[in-house]
């Protein structure tokens, strides 16, 4: 174990934690919704590790198996309060009406909850979201002064709520792809950029800075560039706070990093893999800017690439040819579908297809993602760990990572980084699970 995880000192986890969310479209009200039925037992929390999973401590014939919730002390349900930001006024009751995820009778259960739930007003530009129209939106003559006013919301809603902790979550829309710039070389160069309006600067990275700055644990649930920009990655070293993005890994590319690493542990070689989407959501939509769709398309493949190595192994993954396509159907709302084709090959180069056809739901994938990450970060923040929290890279299509790593994107490694920091942080030995020692006498 290395020095500076022994002995690590979690601080008490008691308090309400208020959760903050730029963007209350489906993924946010699914999320909220979901959190306030769980409350009042009418559904389950599947999905959500933090709620269900076991972990294995110690030697196998120990048979210690707590439940991650019991071996570590994670914020309840019912200390969590949400808020957050959005071009339509829509109270998160209508948000979630609109979105069409979950079911008029649920909704209509905790209809008084929902209703109770308003966006405050959003830093958005046309230019970053090309098919979105809002005009609840905040006015202000640069960046510089959006983020001020965004830091003003998030201390306003601390105290309104009396709240003693916070963290934000992106849910926002995909913004056009940006390519990383000198104004996000450096805390200095951003913070000139911001007071200059500089257009490197798109919103979600606003709402990133004004968490940081205020000491809120953020992670972004979107491809966008946001926070993975070495400015950002030094403000959250300075002010202690914990990073981690980026894109919630769900449907598709879920099913990639669970497929890749089991054909490459068995060395049969792909040639090809066309991945192919409808959706109709508001989400679908956007994508359907090939600005936005571009963000969405580095981040969905850079994935095989880096499970297969071909680099490493160019026999079997050299000459893989890899697709992506998203189309906007209205009429399937969020419940997309997603069909994969993989041409592979065996023993002597003889060929075979896996079809994979996902009729998955989206935002019901992503809900406790979002969960999830509200709870890790607050105890990784509770825990002193800050600026990337490459432990957290399960939960995403895009891990971010230091600058001189490669993400790690194979979902079993991502697994058992998880449980030995959980492992580490709660003073346990961590699982190589070598083995041997039950063999050696
Ligand atoms: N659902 C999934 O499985 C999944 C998986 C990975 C990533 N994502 C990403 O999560 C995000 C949310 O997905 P969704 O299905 O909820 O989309 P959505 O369109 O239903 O919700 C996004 C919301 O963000 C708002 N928004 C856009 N720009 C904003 C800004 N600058 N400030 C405040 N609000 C803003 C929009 O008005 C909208 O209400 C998208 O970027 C999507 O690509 C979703």
């Amino acid at each position: 174990m290395i020095e500076q995880m022994k002995n690590i000192k979690i601080s008490d986890v008691k308090g309400k934690v208020g959760v903050l969310l730029p963007g209350m479209g489906a993924v946010a009200t699914t999320f909220i919704a979901g959190i306030i039925a769980i409350r009042k037992n009418l559904a389950k929390p599947f999905g959500s590790l933090t709620q269900m999973q076991h972990i294995r401590l110690g030697r196998r014939d120990e048979h210690r198996n707590p439940l991650i919730k019991d071996l570590i002390p994670l914020t309840e349900l019912n200390d969590l309060y949400f808020g957050g930001w959005d071009l339509f006024e829509d109270d998160a009751y209508q948000a979630a009406m609109k979105a069409g995820v979950l079911e008029k009778e649920l909704l209509n259960q905790i209809k008084d909850e929902l209703q109770a739930i308003k966006p405050m007003k959003a830093v958005f530009d046309k230019k970053y979201v090309k098919k979105l129209d809002g005009t609840y939106v905040k006015k202000a003559n640069n960046w510089y002064e959006y983020y001020e006013m965004v830091r003003e919301d998030i201390r306003n809603f601390k105290k309104q709520h009396n709240l003693d902790r916070l963290v934000m979550i992106w849910t926002g829309s995909t913004e056009i792809y940006m390519k990383l710039s000198e104004v996000h070389q450096s805390k200095a160069a951003f913070e000139k950029a911001m007071k200059e309006n500089h257009p490197d600067i798109a919103p979600s990275m606003i709402y990133a800075w004004a968490a940081i700055a205020e000491g809120v644990p953020y992670a972004n649930g979107a491809p966008n560039l946001t926070a993975d920009i070495p400015a950002m990655y030094e403000f959250a070293e300075e002010m202690q706070v914990p990073l981690a993005g980026k894109d919630f890994k769900t449907g598709q590319t879920l099913m990639k990093t669970i497929l890749a690493p089991g054909l490459k542990a068995r060395m049969l070689g792909v040639e090809g893999w066309f991945s192919t989407n409808i959706l109709g959501n508001r989400d679908g939509e956007v994508l359907d800017d090939p600005e936005s769709f571009k963000t969405k398309e580095e981040s969905k493949l850079s994935v095989l690439d880096q499970i297969f190595q071909p680099e490493l192994y160019p026999d079997l993954y050299k000459d893989l040819y890899h697709k992506v396509r998203i189309n906007y159907y209205p009429p399937r709302k969020d419940n997309k579908e997603g069909w994969d084709n993989i041409d592979i090959y065996g023993w002597l180069g003889y060929p075979m297809q896996i079809k994979i056809d996902f009729l998955c739901r989206d935002s019901i994938l992503a809900a406790p993602i979002v969960l999830d990450l509200v709870l890790f970060l607050d105890l990784a923040k509770r825990a002193n760990f800050h600026g990337i929290q490459e432990w957290l890279s399960f939960y995403f299509k895009s891990p971010i990572h230091a600058p001189n790593l490669y993400p790690e994107h194979d979902l079993f490694i991502q697994l058992m980084k998880l449980k030995n920091t959980l492992r580490v942080m709660a003073g346990e030995k961590e699982i190589t699970h070598l083995g041997l020692e039950y063999y050696m006498k």
